[in-house]
């Protein structure tokens, strides 16, 4: 059997295994998987020894070319695809969202020209919904028979994307019956505006205040009625970005319920804290995301989630906004800093130092949250997510012992700061596989722009 790629002698890591074996891929896949594969014909013999040989990661919150808070998010498709490539992640899920009064359809149709030809990796999308009507809650089905198998809704920012009760239950009915999961934003919208409109009354607008208005009862709360609508309906619910212990524990006791209950969080969450909102001068800005940094103490919970399964997936929630121009839109006024943060470069390393390396769980579990559950609850699973015959050969060959400080002068965002400068991480991307193409190598990014393809993913069965 000949290969066009023949990685040699490497240790393949995926949720449930780890073993020294050889993988084989032609064209786009990986075509065979053993000890002493036959290199004679090889297109290339990469020497894996000493490396981790991963599924590559999957980013399934991403927010490339977004408008939002008066602005756009820094990096396009193109930019943040390689960015996301350079730290080992080979698929994103990104939202498209719908505005008030156009069509699921209209916002499918204009995430698909953001993507179109500027992708470097394969990529998939999630429809956030801000309103509606019969006619859009029926139009889902038509999204999730195009492959478009998620909905985002908000129970925060009133206004802009907050939905009510009523209509999150008509949505989640919807889904339950279409094969669609609802990702659900949980935090109480009313309450924090309230909270907002008195601590500027009160002249509190420094950035610390976006935090500081933000309480961790608000999202456990939210959470709680999400999961509260979802068992009514009878559908799977999936809770992003979840920051703090409140909600943790409401995901976890669903969880233990025998509900279809699940959550992500964010590297953001785990290494960072309110501490860095008091940064000198307008500094927390680069802090200003949504929900917001909290106590310290919160980390280790969120670790523990991780290590028991009651937290079953770790994105980026990449919404990088230039410090030196897009953050001080909130220079007086911490709400009208455009919230998010960058951070879809550095996840795999991140959560490998701190899981892995810190002790608390092992290199399987990492994969598992990395890659193999966010491709089976987002319906990409086994095409990506694991390393096996027939799969993409979507590949990273991992240095678990290779160091890194990660700073904005060597990462590959297109953003001016990084949220997590001066972390020192312990294992690296060392090179990247998308379908067979190695993309990553020597540092460099050796991929094509455009290269990246649409995923039809598979209606959520869980
Ligand atoms: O601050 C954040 N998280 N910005 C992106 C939008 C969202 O809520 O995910
Ligand atoms: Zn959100
Ligand atoms: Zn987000």
């Amino acid at each position: 059997m000949q290969f066009d790629t023949l990685i040699q002698g490497g240790t393949v890591v995926t949720a449930s295994d780890s073993f020294v074996a050889d993988v084989g891929i032609r064209g786009e896949s990986v075509v065979a998987l053993g000890a002493g594969l036959p290199a004679a014909g090889a297109g290339q013999v990469i020497d894996a020894r000493g490396l981790l040989v991963l599924p590559g990661g999957i980013d399934v919150h991403t927010h490339l070319d977004m408008p939002f808070g008066g602005t756009t998010s820094a990096d396009d498709f193109e930019s943040g695809t390689i960015a996301a490539a350079f730290g080992g992640t080979t698929t994103l899920v990104d939202f498209a969202i719908q505005y008030k009064g156009q069509t699921l359809r209209h916002a499918l149709d204009a995430w698909w020209k953001k993507a179109d030809g500027k992708a470097a990796i394969d990529y998939g999308f999630h429809c956030i919904m801000t309103d509606l009507p019969d006619a859009r809650i029926e139009e889902m089905r038509s999204l999730i028979a195009e492959g478009v198998t998620s909905f985002k809704l908000f129970m925060a920012y009133p206004g802009v994307f907050m939905v009510e009760d009523a209509l999150i239950f008509k949505a989640m009915l919807q889904a339950g019956q279409a094969g669609g999961l609802i990702c659900m934003h949980a935090e109480n919208g009313g309450a924090i505006d309230v909270l907002v409109r008195r601590a500027l009354a009160a002249g509190k607008t420094a950035p610390k205040y976006h935090a500081l208005t933000r309480p961790t009862t608000a999202e456990g709360e939210a959470t709680g009625r999400a999961i509260a609508l979802a068992e009514m309906a009878q559908a799977p619910v999936y809770i992003v970005h979840l920051s703090c212990n409140e909600a943790l524990e409401k995901v976890r006791e669903a969880r233990d319920r025998g509900l279809a209950a699940y959550a992500e969080t964010c590297p953001q969450y785990l290494f960072l804290s309110l501490e860095n909102m008091d940064a000198p001068g307008f500094e927390g800005a680069k802090y200003v995301f949504t929900p917001p940094l909290r106590e310290k103490w919160h980390q280790e919970k969120l670790w523990a989630g991780l290590a028991q399964d009651h937290l079953q997936a770790v994105s980026t929630d990449h919404c990088p906004f230039c410090f030196n121009d897009q953050k001080q839109l909130g220079r007086n006024d911490f709400t009208k800093i455009p919230n998010g943060g960058p951070g879809i470069e550095h996840r795999l390393s991140l959560v490998y130092t701190g899981g892995v390396h810190g002790g608390r769980f092992s290199a399987n579990r990492f994969v598992e949250l990395v890659s193999t559950a966010p491709a089976r609850l987002f319906g990409l699973y086994p095409r990506k997510g694991t390393v096996a015959v027939g799969s993409d050969a979507d590949l990273v060959l991992f240095d678990p012992d290779q160091e890194q400080v990660i700073s904005a002068r060597t990462h590959h965002m297109r953003v001016d700061y990084s949220m997590f400068e001066g972390i020192r991480v312990k294992g690296v991307p060392r090179q990247v596989f998308s379908r067979g193409r190695r993309i990553i190598h020597n540092g460099l990014f050796t991929g094509k722009t455009g290269a990246g393809v649409f995923l039809k993913r598979r209606q959520y069965a869980m």
